[in-house]
């Protein structure tokens, strides 16, 4: 582990290396704990650079066991080498030179999941960001591109598979048992997209043949015994594979293209040019082993892995600076695919749910930053909801702010512009100005400037004249570093809703740029005035959520009832009724901290009822309507002095109420739901799923709900429906027979399914209320936990941590004391981790008093704690900044 420098890194100081590798020649011999690794690198001086520069390589924890220099030795007089630094004083003379080095590493000990570990017995390699000076000394740093070819030896009978990047050139036999396979890339390519997996695995084969007529073969790696449940993630490549050629003219460049499933990782996937890795969560599943929601993922996953391929690796990024320049655009382009592959309006909803209960806390706390950053210490802790939901937003409202053909052609030209290049936001913004004729510099401030913009607007119709009038002012919250912020360029779409649920259409309007259904807003203030308005309009703005912005509009209850029924705008309309239970639920929890009894209207809970029986909406969008603001996101909206308990009792009081006032006619809708028997993961099936689920939840709450969810539990017939009753049986009925008994039952079929019993753990993690620290702590014992694998760490102590508010946030302080002692545990192994897990404390300042004394405490003592990680330490530093 690299305990912290303090270094601080800045965009302002970039500067291009000295020295460029045209071509990387790597050779492995795999041990578990002694892997031998030589790199042939031909150096080549950058023009114009002094021959007396010296040449200085990034290594982390390396051990150096010869250097040459054009096939000779170098002396130790003339280099100097710790294990994360090699430096040539004095290279060659000649432009171009060959530099061997000889390093040993062991695998098997790398608990860290960077550079080159062991996961299950499979060798597999994990670079970006700065993990492949874990492997070799280089020039680890994603602006230099070179050409690799990487020989791979291990024993045939451990690894009969050996892979690499690009294409397969050759593999034979050797000496004892041993084999080996040589791979060429011929794509120039950063380190951070370098991969190497071998094992024995079992193989998934297929064919996709590119526009061109390219004959691609497919390959998914998973577990022996695992190959049927790769199935549908292969599906979703080939989906994807023909998705970029058709929407955005991307094809695919290599022979093969592979797909490993790992069990031990750190983040969800690996874009490694054709040799993708996968965290197996995102691969693997089946009707028995997955929900809908882990279909979705998959999909989502697998196509923006593969979409990396031109944005990200055919183009890459000059520095870490620029992540979102691959990852934003990245994430917008498997945005697109998924709501192309489903329902667009209930994918969009989903994504604004992701980013208010992900970004938004990020934005408005103290780890904020701009979607670009300017400045980092550790730059793993820099793959976050701003650098990729927000990033995804930017592109998005460029497209908004662009039009789509505008659009679209300027991503043609950033791509054939900038291929084989390492770009930068700049460059990315540039090829849209040149190709719309656009000036998009106040626009760029998207990028630049940290906080989640506000909108506060109100309304006046004046019937005499006819005219509807829109007030509109923007502000910019400070953020750690920018107290003062610019005015930005905000996209509003909107609409004004007629009494029939149709947009009305206005004469003329002035006060600023509006076309096409979108203001754009420029200015501090704004005052817009359309002209020839018969009657009192319904304002509906942010429609398919243009900005990622908060909104606070004075608006009647009317409007928005009315709104939650008529708006055309399925976004807009969900988040009409989303807004009218938020401001009933903050009402109520104000009034149960106040030790009053919470009062609802029951216009809330009949229009429930309507939307959850209205056959004409999607199921899926119903489904999403009816689940409550969860318990985070109302205390975001309350945003200071929160007491989770109140908040807490308000959503059950008002899921009450909504159960009680509707219960015929959801237990009707429940019945007439019933599974036809016949599963399939598509949009429809799902939907269905996802309304009869909803349904239980609120049933659950009736007389006999254990028991009606327990018949859920025992007659499901896929893993959503077994999933949804488990987690209604363990939140609501707690301790109950019914609940004890199905639990036991989830742990005897699937005790030796890993990625399930991930679902066993979180859904115990998550059961609301104080005695749920015991539990979870208890569970770390489990033998089907275990600290070092990632997905188990998350499914526990991260589900307790993010998504149990009454648990984690217990006014005692247990929750936190266990979560820090979890964290620093998880930290001895692996920083990374650690380092995201601790983020689940960055909204503590929002809490009352005594709970953020008691978070503040924690995060004390774990500052406090020696030889803490740079990871670590950046990420606690910052949140108690
Ligand atoms: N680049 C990966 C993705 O978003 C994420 C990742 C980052 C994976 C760092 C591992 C390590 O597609
Ligand atoms: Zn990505």
């Amino acid at each position: 582990m690299r305990t912290d420098t303090g270094q601080v890194f800045k965009l302002e100081d970039y500067r291009p290396s000295d020295y460029l590798i045209p071509l990387t020649e790597l050779s492995f011999r795999l041990s578990p704990d002694a892997t031998e690794v030589k790199a042939v690198l031909t150096i080549e001086r950058r023009d114009g650079v002094a021959t007396t520069a010296p040449l200085v390589l990034d290594g982390d924890g390396l051990l150096l066991k010869k250097l040459e220099i054009d096939g000779t030795p170098l002396a130790q007089s003339t280099y100097t080498v710790t294990p994360d630094r090699l430096e040539i004083a004095h290279p060659p003379e000649a432009k171009r030179f060959k530099l061997t080095i000889e390093t040993e590493v062991a695998p098997v000990h790398n608990e860290a999941l960077m550079g080159l570990y062991l996961s299950n017995g499979v060798y597999c390699t994990q670079c970006e960001a700065e993990g492949f000076r874990r492997i070799t000394y280089f020039l680890d740093r994603p602006d230099i591109l070179s050409v690799y070819t990487v020989r791979v030896e291990a024993p045939k009978a451990e690894a009969p598979q050996l892979l690499s990047n690009g294409n397969p050139l050759e593999r034979g036999e050797m000496a004892d048992g041993w084999h080996y396979a040589v791979w060429h890339d011929p794509f120039p390519k950063p380190s951070y997209l370098f991969a190497l997996v071998a094992g024995s695995l079992g193989i998934v084969n297929d064919r996709f043949v590119t526009r061109s007529g390219r004959e691609v073969e497919l390959g998914i790696y998973v577990e022996h015994g695992k190959e049927k449940l790769a199935d549908y993630a292969m599906d979703a490549l080939k989906r994807s594979m023909k998705w970029d050629e058709d929407v955005f003219g991307c094809e695919y460049d290599l022979d093969v293209f592979n797909i490993v499933a790992v069990s031990d990782f750190n983040m969800g996937a690996m874009e490694n040019k054709g040799l993708n890795v996968f965290n197996d969560k995102y691969v693997l599943a089946d009707a028995e082993t997955a929900t809908d929601a882990d279909f979705a993922n998959i999909e989502a996953i697998i196509a923006h892995e593969y979409f990396h391929n031109w944005t990200g690796n055919r183009i890459t990024c000059r520095d870490w600076f620029q992540l979102c320049l691959k990852e934003g655009l990245t994430v917008f382009r498997d945005h697109e695919f998924s709501a192309d592959q489903r329902s667009r309006p209930v994918k969009r909803i989903a994504e604004v749910r992701t980013l208010r209960a992900h970004q938004f806390p990020e934005d408005q706390g103290p780890l904020a930053h701009p979607v670009r950053p300017r400045r980092y210490r550790e730059i793993n802790n820099f793959y976050t909801a701003t650098v990729y939901e927000k990033g995804s937003e930017v592109v998005r409202m460029i497209r908004t702010v662009l039009g789509p053909e505008a659009f679209r052609a300027g991503m043609d030209l950033y791509l054939k512009r900038h291929d084989g290049e390492a770009a930068t936001i700049e460059d990315f913004l540039k090829a849209f100005e040149d190709a719309s004729g656009r000036d998009l510099s106040q626009f760029a401030l998207w990028y630049h400037q940290a906080g989640t913009p506000n909108l506060t607007v109100s309304s006046a119709y004046n019937a005499a004249a006819r005219e509807f009038t829109i007030e509109i002012e923007q502000s910019v919250p400070p953020t750690p570093s920018e107290s003062r912020k610019r005015l930005m360029h905000i996209p509003l779409a909107f609409g004004l809703v007629g009494a029939d649920g149709r947009d009305m259409v206005y004469e003329s309007v002035e006060g600023a740029t509006v076309d096409d259904g979108v203001i754009h807003v420029r200015k501090r203030r704004h005052s817009i005035r359309f002209s020839g308005i018969a009657e009192r309009p319904a304002l509906s703005l942010n429609r398919g959520f243009s900005a990622p912005i908060t909104l606070s509009v004075e608006q009647k209850t009317e409007d928005r009832i009315f709104l939650s029924g008529h708006d055309s705008d399925p976004v807009a309309r969900w988040q009409a009724f989303n807004t009218l239970l938020t401001e009933a639920l903050i009402a109520a929890s104000r009034q149960i901290r106040g030790g009053k009894r919470p009062v609802f209207s029951d216009r809330l809970s009949a229009l429930a009822g309507q939307i959850a029986c209205d056959d004409a909406l999607e199921q899926a969008y119903r489904a999403l309507a009816l689940a409550l603001p969860g318990e985070a996101d109302i205390a975001r909206e309350i945003g200071n002095d929160i007491d989770p308990d109140a908040i807490f009792a308000a959503r059950e009081a008002l899921a009450k109420r909504i159960a009680e006032e509707n219960g015929p006619s959801l237990r009707d809708l429940y019945e007439r739901l019933r599974d036809n028997g016949e599963f399939s993961p598509d949009a429809a099936g799902a939907g269905r799923r996802a309304l009869r689920n909803a349904l239980l939840d609120y049933l659950a709450l009736l007389t006999d709900g254990a028991s009606l969810a327990a018949d859920h539990f025992r007659l499901a017939a896929n893993m959503t429906d077994r999933a949804a009753a488990l987690t209604v049986l363990a939140h609501r009925h707690s301790g109950t027979p019914q609940a004890t008994g199905a639990l036991a039952s989830f742990e005897s079929r699937y005790a030796n399914d890993p990625l399930v019993m991930d679902k066993w753990f979180l859904v115990q993690a998550s059961v609301p209320g104080a005695q749920t620290v015991e539990t979870v702590r208890r569970l770390t014992s489990h033998r089907g936990f275990s600290m070092s694998n990632p997905n188990r760490v998350r499914a526990l102590v991260g589900t307790f941590a993010n998504a149990n508010q009454t648990g984690f946030h217990r006014a005692d302080g247990e929750g936190y004391r266990f979560f820090g002692e979890m964290v620093l545990e998880a930290e001895r192994r692996n920083p990374q981790l650690a380092a995201r897990l601790a983020t689940a404390m960055r909204s503590w300042r929002s809490l009352e008093a005594g709970r953020r004394d008691k978070a503040r405490a924690t995060l004390l003592a774990i500052s406090g704690t020696e030889g803490l990680s740079t990871d670590l330490r950046d990420i606690v530093e910052r949140m108690l900044a």
